[in-house]
């Protein structure tokens, strides 16, 4: 069971390929036929739950045996393949965790599945803010203290949920944290999208697995070499009912999972737990190497909690534009703000090529501009926010455009997202602050773009009445 060298999805993937069978079944490609080329090829391999292949919601076969060595892995009671990212799992995390009603501390500046997980639930949910970084400029996790004084004001709180790490890979104490929460009794739910690689061990930041957390969601295609979307659930402790967990991932995922999808997730656990030292010395060689060379040709490195993240700047240029100008170079990164874009760099094992040398040649061409901005912090008005009207009050609200400058002090209508890292600055509900309008103007002069109905075009967001 525990043969960690073993791939059991993809190898009986292979076997129904090799039988050379003909398909009367779903999906409507016929393994491929009516696709043709190289897209038939690929194809071939989106089956369905036939005979020796499983299946997501009752397994007992191959994928079963999948989960049970994800689970060995990662050092879990159970552990889930999801095939709608971590969107779902967070989703089914706080749905079978969590009670209509119940109080939930959540880190304010967490992804929108996290939001819309807690309006599904229909809980009251209490925003801890989070703390700054000045040397990434970006927003961290929670203090101690912050959760110390909410634990004060909101004794009967259930669960905590957090993100660790944060989208830049910057990790804070989670360790106390998970031992104050747990010796009030609250469960901490953490949504680790960004941190499935972690189980490598040092230098990566620990996991909130090792460091005790109830359970942990993990977008396996962020970080190791599965397909978009393919990602983890993993429950720790026994405090969590598997069983309600599994009903929403039941409900919540597709009847016809992709077999794609769950076999690079079965292929990203072998290749993590395979991660060999030797791996790790040629990855943190290379990236070594790419940051020097990155500074010599003028940029500014700057390095967060996790090696697989950099923030990569360059002088009188907006991370906008930088980001732009290596678009136009063929380079793609994985987001920009607008002090620096950052670079999720690949988790490479011994020997695998990548193209280093032609990104920094050119890298190099690029010219710094002449703009120079500081790092801005919009201070934080409070700790600890709580929403103006319950969930279902705030569905039967009528709504109305205002301009930004009459914003201040209402009650925000709308999710307004800066998109990515898709983490709301508005949110339905909340205390619309002059910080908050000061921030999303710094933003939209920078060049962001934002998801969420809006007229930001006219200078109006919708609030409640
Ligand atoms: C912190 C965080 N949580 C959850 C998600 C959603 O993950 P997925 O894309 O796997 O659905 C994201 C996506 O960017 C994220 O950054």
């Amino acid at each position: 069971m525990n043969n960690q060298s073993r791939m059991p999805l993809v190898e009986a993937l292979q076997s129904h390929i090799r039988k050379d069978t003909v398909s009367f079944h779903v999906p409507g490609h016929k393994n491929g036929e009516l696709a043709g080329g190289q897209a038939g090829e690929f194809l071939q391999y989106d089956v369905t739950e036939l005979t020796g292949l499983d299946d997501l919601h009752a397994p007992s076969e191959a994928i079963k045996e999948a989960q049970a060595l994800l689970s060995d892995h990662y050092q879990t009671r159970k552990s889930y393949f999801l095939v709608n990212g971590s969107t779902v799992g967070n989703l089914a995390m706080i749905l079978g965790v969590c009670e209509e009603g119940d109080t939930v501390f959540v880190q304010r500046n967490c992804h929108k599945s996290i939001l819309n997980g807690l309006k599904l639930a229909n809980v009251n949910p209490v925003f801890l803010h989070q703390e700054f970084d000045e040397h990434s400029a970006t927003s961290t996790g929670i203090s101690q203290g912050t959760l110390e004084e909410a634990l004060k004001t909101y004794p009967d709180v259930k669960a905590l949920i957090l993100t660790y790490p944060t989208y830049y890979g910057m990790v804070y104490d989670l360790k106390s944290i998970i031992e104050v929460c747990h010796s009030h009794g609250v469960r901490v739910l953490i949504d680790e999208a960004h941190g499935a690689h972690l189980s490598i061990g040092k230098p990566f930041p620990v996991s909130a697995l090792k460091w005790g957390a109830d359970i942990v969601v993990q977008s396996a295609h962020k970080t190791l070499p599965a397909m978009t979307m393919g990602s983890y659930l993993h429950i720790r402790t026994d405090e969590i009912n598997s069983k309600k967990v599994e009903l929403y991932l039941g409900m919540l995922q597709s009847s016809s999972p992709s077999y794609p999808i769950m076999g690079s997730l079965d292929y990203a656990r072998h290749y993590i737990a395979s991660y060999s030292n030797d791996d790790l010395d040629y990855f943190l060689w290379n990236r070594k190497d790419f940051i020097n060379r990155l500074k010599e040709a003028g940029y500014h490195v700057i390095e967060g909690d996790d090696p697989l993240k950099i923030m990569v700047r360059l002088p009188g240029l907006t991370g906008f534009q930088l980001q732009e100008e290596l678009e136009h170079k063929g380079i793609f990164t994985e987001l920009a703000d607008p002090y620096q874009v950052l670079f999720v760099l690949p988790l490479l094992k011994q020997d695998d090529p990548f193209p280093f040398q032609k990104t920094l040649e050119k890298m190099t061409e690029i010219r710094p501009g002449s703009k120079s901005d500081k790092p801005i912090f919009f201070k934080k008005y409070k700790n600890i926010t709580a929403l103006r009207f319950s969930f279902k009050e705030i569905e039967k609200k009528t709504k109305e455009w205002v301009s930004l400058e009459e914003a201040a002090g209402k009650t925000a209508g709308e999710m307004l997202t800066p998109y990515p890292p898709g983490i709301p600055l508005f949110y339905p509900g909340e205390e619309i602050t002059e910080e908050s309008i000061q921030e999303l103007k710094w933003l939209m002069a920078h060049g962001a773009r934002f998801q969420g109905e809006h007229l930001l075009g006219e200078g109006k967001i919708r609030i409640l009445l």
